[in-house]
């Protein structure tokens, strides 16, 4: 079986699983989080590079402040948690979004968790956060226009790929595949620049339900998918078809 370079997981579903049962949102959030070690872990064991998890939007702000209060809470506890186990699995730790909008606390624990970590050299962990897809290719568009103001590019040399090292952490590459647990066919905002290639697979399973055996599904789903990149398939013999 092939396995995916970089796996990106649209982490969906925890606010049913939690109504089903007459609980709160955010104990969906607290059995989610869970799933995301499990996911974590298993993508480090079956040998994925890089690991991307959508943990909050820009639009997620719109929700009940207490909701929000709480999510951020568990996202820095967790983190501060499970640096010690990544780091001894050498995993490399970051964050992408506009971070500098977080509470202080939280950007203090991504930025220890990302020095602790950036000598390692096993699978990346890319925790998305305050993250919006069009926000972060606004940001790069930002990011050049001053350059080309100040006078450090010229502005016809802009390309994709100038494009590219300007987004949030141009140094993970585009995902092989996206994973949407919670039966939801949409990209909702999610690394719109560089999932142009990546195969989607949607899978019924509620986040906080998701197990090793649902990413080994997603992988094998993946593998049985044909990338042609825009291309034209070809043959053993290199013939068109
Ligand atoms: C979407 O479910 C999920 C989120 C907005 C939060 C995801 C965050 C975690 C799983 C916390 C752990 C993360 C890390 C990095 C430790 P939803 O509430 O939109 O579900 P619904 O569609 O069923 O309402």
């Amino acid at each position: 079986m092939k396995i995916p370079g970089h796996v990106a997981i649209i982490m969906d579903g925890n606010g049913r699983w939690a109504q089903q049962r007459g609980l709160p949102r955010i104990q969906g959030h607290i059995e989610g989080s869970k799933a995301t070690k499990r996911a974590v872990l298993a993508c480090d064991d079956i040998g994925v590079k890089y690991c991307s998890v959508y943990a909050f939007s820009v639009e997620n702000w719109k929700r009940p402040v207490q909701e929000v209060e709480g999510l951020m809470t568990l996202i820095e506890k967790a983190l501060r948690t499970e640096i010690d186990e990544l780091h001894e699995k050498n995993c490399r730790f970051i964050a992408s979004g506009r971070l500098e909008e977080l509470p202080e606390t939280l950007q203090q624990a991504f930025q220890e968790g990302r020095e602790r970590t950036a000598g390692n050299t096993g699978m990346t962990l890319n925790v998305l956060i305050n993250y919006g897809g069009r926000a972060e290719i606004a940001d790069a568009a930002k990011r050049l226009a001053r350059k080309a103001i100040a006078g450090e590019l010229d502005l016809e040399t802009i390309d994709e790929d100038m494009i590219g090292q300007a987004l949030y952490s141009p140094e993970v590459p585009d995902p092989d595949i996206v994973v949407r647990p919670g039966g939801e066919f949409r990209i909702s905002n999610f690394l719109l620049w560089e999932v142009a290639y990546s195969e989607f697979v949607v899978l019924p399973v509620l986040w906080p339900d998701f197990r090793r055996e649902h990413l080994v599904e997603a992988i094998s789903i993946y593998n049985s998918r044909e990338r042609r990149f825009g291309g034209l398939v070809r043959d053993e013999d290199d013939r068109q078809l």
